[in-house]
C-alpha cells in the first residue's frame, strides 16, 4: 500500500514534469513557473505565466505562421515582416523565402503607393515652399522608380534569375535612400518621414529574404 502510493505519486510527478515541459514556450525569458502548494497547481500555470509572457516579452505577433515567423525572424525588422506580409498568406500556401519575398516585394510596391499619394497631394498644398517642392518631386521620382524596379524583381523571380533579382533589390534600397536624403540635405524636416523609414525597413526584409534565403 505504502509503495503503491509513492509510485502513485511518481508517475503523477512526471507526468506533471512532462506536461509541464511540452506546454513550456520557447521563449526564453520563461524560466519557471510560479511555485504552487502541489504539483498538480503547478501543471495547471505554466499555460498562464506563458500566454503572460508572450504578450509581454515576445517580439513578433505570437499568432502568426510558424513558417512566417521563422522567415521573418531572420530579417533585421522581423515585426514589419510579419505585420506586412501576414494578411496576405492565403490558404494552403507553401510558406518559403520565395513565396514570402513576392508578397513582401508587393506590399513594399503598395506602401510606396500610399506614399506617393501622400507626395503628391502635399504637393498641391499652396503652403510649401520651393525647397519643401523640391524634395517633394524628389521623392515621386524615386518612389516611381521604386515602383519600376519592383516589377522587375518579380519578373526575375518568375523566371529564377537569381542575379537579377538581387540586383533590383539592391537598386531600390538606393531608390528609397534618394527621397530622405534629398529633405536631409535640404537640411528640412521630412513631412513623410514615416513612409519613408517604413519603406527602408521593408526593402531591407526584402533583400535580406531575396539574398539569404531564396533558393531557386
Ligand atoms: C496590394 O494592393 C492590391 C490592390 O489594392 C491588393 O489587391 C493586394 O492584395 C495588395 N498586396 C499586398 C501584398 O499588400
Amino acid at each position: 500500500m505504502e509503495i503503491n502510493n509513492k509510485i502513485t505519486l511518481l508517475l503523477i510527478s512526471i507526468f506533471c514534469l512532462f506536461s509541464f515541459s511540452a506546454s513550456r514556450p520557447s521563449n526564453s525569458l520563461f524560466l519557471a513557473p510560479a511555485p504552487g502548494p502541489s504539483p498538480l497547481v503547478v501543471k495547471s500555470q505554466p499555460k498562464e505565466v506563458a500566454n503572460e509572457n508572450t504578450i509581454t516579452f515576445s517580439i513578433m505577433p505570437s499568432n502568426a505562421d510558424p513558417g512566417l515567423q521563422r522567415i521573418c525572424g531572420d530579417t533585421d525588422h522581423p515585426i514589419e515582416c510579419v505585420t506586412t506580409t501576414a494578411p496576405f498568406l492565403q490558404e494552403n500556401m507553401l510558406i518559403e523565402p520565395v513565396s514570402i519575398l513576392k508578397i513582401a516585394v508587393e506590399a513594399m510596391g503598395n506602401k510606396t503607393k500610399e506614399a506617393l499619394g501622400t507626395a503628391n497631394r502635399l504637393l498641391l498644398d499652396p503652403a510649401v515652399d520651393e525647397t519643401m517642392v523640391s524634395c517633394l518631386e524628389t521623392c515621386i521620382n524615386s518612389y516611381n522608380a521604386v515602383l519600376d524596379v519592383n516589377m522587375k524583381v518579380l519578373d526575375a523571380i518568375t523566371v529564377h534569375d537569381l542575379h537579377t533579382m538581387k540586383m533590383e533589390l539592391s537598386a531600390n534600397v538606393e531608390n528609397v535612400h534618394t527621397c530622405s536624403d534629398a529633405f536631409e540635405e535640404a537640411d528640412i524636416e521630412s513631412p513623410i518621414k514615416d513612409f519613408d523609414s517604413l519603406l527602408e525597413k521593408m526593402i531591407s526584409n526584402s533583400l535580406a529574404i531575396g539574398v539569404d534565403m531564396v533558393r531557386f
